[in-house]
Order: C-alpha cells, then sequence, then structure tokens
C-alpha cells in the first residue's frame, strides 16, 4: 500500500505589526483544522509579547503540525512613521531572504507561502523555486483597489495633486467616482512625492500584483469566521500588548449603548495637542467613554500623560493601555467606536454592529473612513480635524442625533457579514475554497 502523503506545508508569514500579526494567526487558526501543517513567521519581539500577553500558544499548541520560526536580529524601534516603517521593511528584506529560501527548500517539503501583500521581496526571493505564494492583504478591497489606480492617477495627471483643495473629486479610480476626494487617498499620495518615486513605487506593486494574483479570495472577516465556524468559542487574543479587563467590569456597569469606545490601533500616534482636544471633546460631550490610551500614543517628547486627564476622566471616562477589543465591541454597554479605522478594528465593528467616528492617521485609513460614511453609511468621518468642537459635535451626532439610523445601518451591515461568513455564503465560500486550492498544491 502506498504510503500516505503529509497533509500540505504553509509558510505563513506577516509584516511584525499588532494589525497584520493578528489576522495571519487568524487566518492561521482556519488553516489548521482543516488538516494543513503550518510554520508560522515571526519577529522575536512579537513572539516574546505573544507568550506574555495572548493565549495563542495554548490554541495552537494542539496542533502538531504547527510551529513557530522566531526571526532574530529584526528591527524592534516602533512604527509609528513611514520612515521607521521603512526600516523595519529593508531589515525584514535583508535578514529574511535567505531565511525564506532554506526554509523552502528545507524538509518538511513547502506547499506554498501565504505572504503579507506589502512584503513584496517574498516574491522575489521564492522566484524559482516553484513554490506559489498566495499575498495576503490586511487591508480592505477599497483601499487595494486605490493603491492599484495610482499608475491611472499619475497618468491621468490628477497626481500629484495640482493646488490645495483637499475636497476636490477624484475621477481615475473606477467605481469611486463620485464621492473619493483626494484627501481620501491613502496617505502617502499627499507627501509630495515626486512623480518618479510615486511611479516607481506603484509600478513596483502593480507589476508583482499582476503578475501573480490573477486569482482572488475574498475571504472577508476572519474573526468572524472563528466565530461562526465555532473554532474559538471564547475569544481570542493576539495581543502584542498587556490588555487590562477591567475596562469589562467598568462597561459592565453602564447603561446599554451609552459607551463611546476610542482606540487608534497599535501604531498611530497623537501629538499633545491633538491628545487634549479630543479630551476635551469627549468631556464636552458628556458621553461616557472608555479610551485606549497606550503608552506609545503621544509622541515621544510629550509622553507623560496631563494630569487632568488623569484625573478629569473619573466621571465618565475609563482610561487604559491596551483593551481586550473585541471583547468590548460585543460588550451590550458599547454605542460607538471612535475609531482611526485600521482594517482589522473597521472589520471587528462592522462584525459587532457598532456605528464609527472615524479619525484615520495614514495609509489605508484615509480611505477606509470614507466608506465608513460615504458608501456604508456607518457613522461620520472626521478626518484631518480634531479640534475639541468637533469632536464633542460629531460624536454627539452619532451617540444620539442621527443614532437611530447609524444603528440601523451597523446592524444592516453585521447581518451582512455574517451572512458572508455562515455556509453558502461569499467569504465562508471563498475560504473554503483557498483551502481546497492549497490542498491541491500539496498533492
Ligand atoms: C495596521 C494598519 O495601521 C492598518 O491600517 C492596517 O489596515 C492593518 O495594520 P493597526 O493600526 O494596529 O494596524 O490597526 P488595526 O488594523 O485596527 O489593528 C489593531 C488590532 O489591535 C485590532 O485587531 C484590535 O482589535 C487590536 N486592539 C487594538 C486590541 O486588541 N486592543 C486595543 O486596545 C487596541
Amino acid at each position: 500500500m502506498a504510503p500516505t502523503p503529509p497533509p500540505p506545508h504553509v509558510l505563513i508569514f506577516p509584516f511584525p505589526a499588532q494589525g497584520h500579526v493578528n489576522a495571519m494567526l487568524k487566518l492561521t487558526e482556519l488553516l489548521l483544522p482543516a488538516g494543513l501543517n503550518i510554520t508560522f513567521l515571526i519577529s522575536a519581539k512579537d513572539h516574546r509579547s505573544l507568550s506574555g500577553y495572548a493565549n495563542i500558544h495554548t490554541r495552537l499548541n494542539s496542533f502538531p503540525g504547527f510551529q513557530f520560526h522566531v526571526i532574530q536580529g529584526l528591527y524592534e524601534g516602533p512604527l509609528d512613521s513611514a520612515e521607521k516603517l521603512t526600516i523595519m521593511f529593508d531589515c525584514m528584506s535583508e535578514k529574511t531572504t535567505l531565511l525564506l529560501r532554506k526554509l523552502i527548500l528545507d524538509s518538511p517539503v513547502t506547499t506554498c507561502v501565504i505572504a503579507d501583500g506589502i512584503m513584496d521581496f517574498v516574491l522575489d526571493a521564492v522566484e524559482g523555486t516553484g513554490v506559489p505564494v498566495f499575498s495576503f492583504r490586511t487591508i480592505s478591497g477599497c483601499a487595494f483597489w486605490a493603491y492599484f489606480s495610482i499608475p491611472d492617477l499619475i497618468n491621468s495627471g490628477e497626481l500629484p495633486f495640482q493646488g490645495t483643495n483637499m475636497d476636490e473629486l477624484i475621477v481615475n479610480v473606477k467605481g469611486m467616482e463620485g464621492f473619493l476626494r483626494r484627501r481620501d487617498l491613502p496617505s502617502f499620495c499627499r507627501s509630495g512625492l515626486s512623480n518618479r518615486t510615486l511611479q516607481q513605487v506603484s509600478r513596483r506593486i502593480v507589476s508583482h500584483i499582476q503578475k501573480h494574483c490573477s486569482n482572488i479570495y475574498t475571504i472577508g472577516p476572519l474573526h468572524a469566521h472563528l466565530k461562526s465556524r465555532s473554532l474559538n468559542k471564547s475569544i481570542s487574543s493576539n495581543s502584542l500588548f498587556e490588555e487590562d479587563k477591567t475596562c469589562i467590569g467598568w462597561l459592565d456597569q453602564q447603561p446599554p449603548k451609552s459607551v463611546l469606545y476610542v482606540s487608534f490601533g497599535s501604531i498611530a500616534t497623537l501629538t499633545r495637542d491633538q491628545l487634549m482636544e479630543f479630551w476635551y471633546g469627549l468631556v464636552n460631550s458628556k458621553k461616557r467613554f472608555l479610551w485606549v490610551i497606550r503608552k506609545d500614543l503621544v509622541s515621544k517628547d510629550d509622553d507623560k500623560l496631563p494630569s487632568e486627564l488623569e484625573n478629569g476622566t473619573k466621571e465618565r471616562g475609563y482610561l487604559v493601555g491596551w483593551a481586550p477589543q473585541e471583547d468590548v465591541l460585543a460588550h451590550p454597554a458599547l454605542g460607538a467606536f471612535l475609531t482611526h479605522n485600521g482594517w482589522n478594528s473597521t472589520l471587528e465593528s462592522i462584525v459587532a454592529g457598532i456605528p464609527m467616528v472615524s479619525w484615520p492617521f495614514f495609509a489605508d485609513q484615509q480611505i477606509n473612513s470614507r466608506f465608513v460614511e460615504a458608501v456604508w453609511k456607518l457613522g461620520i468621518d472626521m478626518k484631518d480635524t480634531c479640534d475639541r468642537t468637533t469632536v464633542e459635535r460629531i460624536v454627539n451626532e452619532v451617540m444620539e442625533v442621527r443614532k437611530d439610523e447609524f444603528t440601523e445601518s451597523a446592524k444592516r451591515m453585521a447581518k451582512l457579514a455574517m451572512e458572508s461568513v455562515s455556509e453558502g455564503g461569499t467569504s465562508y465560500s471563498n475560504l473554503d475554497r483557498l483551502i481546497q486550492d492549497i490542498k491541491t498544491m500539496g498533492v
């Protein structure tokens, strides 16, 4: 009798940042029960953090086909600016190109690589090995399409911007005519990059996309798949920071739908002035709020929290350094989410049926927030302003004046999201197709 072939072996490789590691760990948790073996490449820093703060080891250790491969020697500083992200990107490329080839060519035989779509060097590293690469996008389809359309914007003269009117409509991102403004484009479009640089960046991305990604799997909200497939009965944590769970006890004491949850994800930073404008806006809105103030949220030179903020919040607010966000969004006391619209947070808010106040920081977030307001009607985009009067007005608009309207559309959208991950739904079918295709590659 012929020996049974070993299960397909997949290398999963995220960019080392919370939003990326989180999403790709969730994908891992969906693929393991389907019988795939997985090696998950992770930076030493993220591995330490996950070991300290998340319950990931207990969840994944029950699968004998799972292992972490820890990458030593990567940049461990903050990732709060384009420059620092570039440092990390270059360091990753330098440290992992040879490693990837070695892992692929060594045993166990690698069936395919699922790599973070922002790391184009993986495609170069793998070239010639014959191993297929899936580019996994942690950003939304709408943001991805806007990135993809950059060459058209350059060729048509829409980029770089001529003049200073940021509300001018963009016409060359197909399907988004009529509502996409300059200010909604990915944030690097604002930076005054020369035409040449823009073209180089875009050509590099687009040529890779065209060469390697003719087949797209729209697998949708991964945390909702886990819930829908009952693979994760309690909410899983992939946190790289220590969660302060006391906020759940505080939420338990608040009336239904009364609390605004405020979080800007794991990378965004505020100046001290912005922090104070948000704080005054929140306090003046007279709404209850739960605010995640990471220890590196405020730019380094300003890192001590003003005392009025610590003392003056107690009446209606609660501050934490890092929250169990999925638990928070699922809590009945939650009324709305003031978010930077990172794609994980946006999806988590959509699935939980929570209206949003958007204050995008960078990258794909500008376009996500435009979709939140103009397309999905789930809240208001406060982009580019954070003075206290605006914060107060918009928080009240979403939590009071137009509360019913936003709650209704959030409920509708949550239902659609859950349908998409249920049997027969598009995300469900695409995830199954991905699993089947990987299994076929392994034969
Ligand atoms: C990054 C990019 O900024 C984002 O634009 C891109 O779409 C994904 O990668 P980040 O800024 O961290 O991510 O935001 P986001 O995508 O929202 O991911 C943050 C994750 O951290 C979410 O899954 C959220 O649940 C979690 N989180 C955040 C917590 O668990 N606790 C918190 O207190 C804050």
